[in-house]
């Protein structure tokens, strides 16, 4: 293998994936698989995690993969993964913040005009900021810190191309529902998505001189199960006219988690098929 394609290798290098048993997570072990890593899958759903490392075994038989059901929001139970982590490998290299409470608007067909920004639940927002930027401190926080010690390590921020733009509403919309009872994408998948970017810059020139990398992935959204409506109108603000396919983010994944990024840090690479271009 010439010099180039052998810095997408992570040979034996451990990476905790948060949310590692939901659709993404699950693709980004398996990008840390092929480039020859330890995956670490970490979890609140113990049934999806079981479902996940049958599906990682079959796929990549004899590679190691970890899994932990543990609730990022708990800086206890991060610990604990990190003290066991250590005793067991001696190093912790690379953390994909990926976690989310993740709402799929397109599949919601009741009333959830309690969502609409106006009357927007402290609690929804407070529950919905715990996970996607709190438990992304907390593992930053607690992972970073290990690859301070190492004096090396790589951190990849999963925001989104509403990281970037705000959502399109109309998208969301049904014909034949009252305006008022509207489904819309909350106001906090912006606040998350914007504020990843910002922790990893701010992370990223941080520890820029301790030998950790911090950078930002957008991608788009990914064909899987949704109504032919919703795609139609979702594809038409995409100049490439379609909506990513599931495997479709792992190169760019270890492309950014492996030296073949190495003097890439505190970027936001962008993965969306141009949408944000329009
Ligand atoms: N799917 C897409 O089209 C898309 C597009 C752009 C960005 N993203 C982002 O990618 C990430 C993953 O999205 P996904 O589609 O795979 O979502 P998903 O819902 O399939 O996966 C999220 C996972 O996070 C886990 N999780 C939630 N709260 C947790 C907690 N407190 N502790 C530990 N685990 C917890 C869930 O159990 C789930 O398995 C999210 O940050 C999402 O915003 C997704």
């Amino acid at each position: 293998m010439n010099n180039t394609l052998e810095k997408f290798l992570i040979t034996d290098k451990v990476c905790v994936i948060t949310g590692g048993a939901g659709l993404m997570g699950y693709n980004h072990a398996c990008a840390v698989l092929a480039g020859g890593g330890v995956p670490v899958l970490i979890d609140i759903d113990k049934e999806k995690i079981r479902k996940a490392k049958i599906g990682l075994e079959k796929k990549f038989e004899n590679q190691t993969i970890e899994t932990y059901q543990i609730d990022i929001t708990c800086d206890k139970q991060l610990e604990d993964v990190k003290v066991e982590l250590v005793k067991k490998y001696g190093h912790i290299d690379i953390l994909i913040n990926n976690a989310a409470n993740n709402p799929k608007m397109e599949e919601i067909t009741f009333n959830m005009g309690s969502v609409k920004f106006g009357n927007f639940p402290l609690s929804i927002w407070n529950e919905d900021i715990l996970v996607g930027l709190t438990g992304a401190f907390l593992c930053t926080k607690i992972f970073g810190s290990q690859m301070e010690v190492q004096r090396g390590g790589v951190i990849l921020n999963v925001s989104s191309d509403l990281g970037i733009i705000a959502p399109d509403q109309r998208i969301y919309q049904k014909e034949g529902i009252e305006e008022s009872i509207q489904t819309i994408k909350p106001v906090t998948y912006s606040v998350i998505k914007h504020g990843l970017i910002g922790l990893t810059k701010y992370t990223a020139t941080y520890w820029a001189e301790k030998g950790i990398r911090c950078n930002a992935i957008c991608p788009a959204g990914i064909e899987n199960g949704q109504s032919e409506e919703f795609i139609n109108k979702l594809t038409n603000l995409i100049p490439m006219k379609r909506m990513a396919v599931k495997d479709e983010y792992q190169s760019t994944v270890l492309y950014m988690i492996s030296d073949a990024s190495s003097y890439m840090t505190g970027a936001t690479v962008i993965v969306d098929g141009g949408r944000t271009c329009w």
